[in-house]
């Protein structure tokens, strides 16, 4: 099989490499049929997030057809379509009882594989899935490959963003930056009822999504916070869910937030301190909320989202490519080339 591997900053390489094995009687092998790359991937490429060892296929996203399982899995058999969230999980220790499968004691995230230990990438023919029978999910018949795909990082994170701004009626919910994940925090926030939906970014095509989104677009260039407290009374957003992952993007975040609010961060943040001082959480006191999304809990929910067509899903992915044209779709999503908002993969 072929797949993408890590070799350096900016340095992506498709390679041949030996098919996975299943390694403990709990694991299934999975042909990957649709697999995506995430914002996640570009800190890495980007060099911002500094760890994984070159060689490390890639990806997190995927969606395929169980083609092998191991003795002891029960709910999956060969020829069933899944769809992962981006980690594993054991469904059984203290903290995926407690709803943070995310942080599973046992768990590994697909693609980081750190000073030889860790899990391989599905950007690539085939993944191993460890614990499979309470990782995987199996995809209904009558949803897309390419939209279940999404139920396992995207959208999952949108309604984990929304969530922790704990998105209601009555509330206004300003969302900062429109990429994927943005643009899937929107569909959270509506879909908890939220009263409006700011969406900010720098990017037009982007806001012009988000408004088909259901959002109202506000342009970062424009003065946003002159914008946000005309939308609202002059007090600013109820919560904020920051999509974006850098310092600036949270001393926005609390500049557009009102007194009383939530920051809830889902953006990966690789800086050493937070963007802001502490005094400027006490000053409006405001609560701060972040964290890897525990996808697992939110995929069947999803389904009946993607199910009630609501949304143009099909228009957060911008770009369809064969897994062989995977080196230049990182190319492509890194540098918003061709109106780039995600890339789905095909091996
Ligand atoms: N918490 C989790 O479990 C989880 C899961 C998936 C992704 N993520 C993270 O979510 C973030 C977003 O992912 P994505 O795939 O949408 O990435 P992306 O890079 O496609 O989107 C980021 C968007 O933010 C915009 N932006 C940058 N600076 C801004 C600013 N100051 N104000 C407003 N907008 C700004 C960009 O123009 C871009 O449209 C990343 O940091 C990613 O790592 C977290
Ligand atoms: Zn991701
Ligand atoms: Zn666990």
């Amino acid at each position: 099989m072929r797949g993408l591997t890590f070799q350096g900053p900016r340095k992506v390489r498709l390679e041949p490499l030996p098919f996975p094995e299943v390694t403990h009687p709990g694991d299934v092998i999975v042909e990957v049929t649709h697999t995506a790359i995430c914002g996640s991937d570009l800190h890495v490429y980007r060099g911002d997030e500094t760890g994984l060892d070159p060689g490390t296929i890639l990806g997190h996203e995927f969606v395929g057809r169980v083609v092998e399982t191991g003795s002891e899995v029960q709910s999956f058999r060969s020829g069933d379509i899944v769809v992962s969230p981006f980690s594993t999980c054991c469904g059984q220790c203290p903290l995926c009882r407690e709803g943070i499968p995310s942080r599973c004691d046992h768990g590994q995230l697909f693609g980081w594989v750190e000073k030889g230990r860790g899990l391989q990438g599905a950007q690539a023919g085939c993944v191993r899935v460890p614990m499979a029978d309470t990782t995987l999910v199996a995809v209904p018949e009558d949803l897309a490959h390419e939209e279940a795909l999404l139920a396992g990082d995207v959208l999952s994170t949108g309604c984990f963003g929304a969530e922790m701004a704990g998105a209601a009626p009555g509330r206004t919910i300003a969302v900062l930056g429109c990429g994927p994940v943005g643009l899937a925090s929107i569909i959270g926030a509506r879909e908890r009822g939220a009263h409006q939906v700011l969406a900010l970014d720098s990017i037009d095509e982007r806001l012009a999504l988000a408004e088909r989104f259901g959002a109202t677009p506000i342009q970062v260039a424009d003065a946003p916070k002159r914008q946000v407290l005309d939308r609202t009374d002059g007090r600013g957003a109820h919560s904020v869910i920051e999509a974006v992952g850098t310092a600036s993007a949270s001393r926005a975040a609390v500049e557009i937030v009102r007194t009383g609010g939530t920051l809830a961060s889902v953006g990966v943040h690789n800086e050493a301190n937070f963007g802001f001082a502490p005094g400027a959480l006490y000053d409006k006191n405001l609560t701060y909320r972040t964290g890897r999304c525990p996808a697992r809990r939110y995929i069947e929910e999803l389904f009946g989202i993607l199910r009630s067509k609501t949304y143009p899903l099909g228009e957060l992915i911008s770009h369809r490519m064969p897994l062989h044209d995977g080196v230049r779709a990182y190319e492509m999503f890194d540098q918003k080339i061709d109106g780039c908002t995600k890339v789905v993969l095909q091996p």
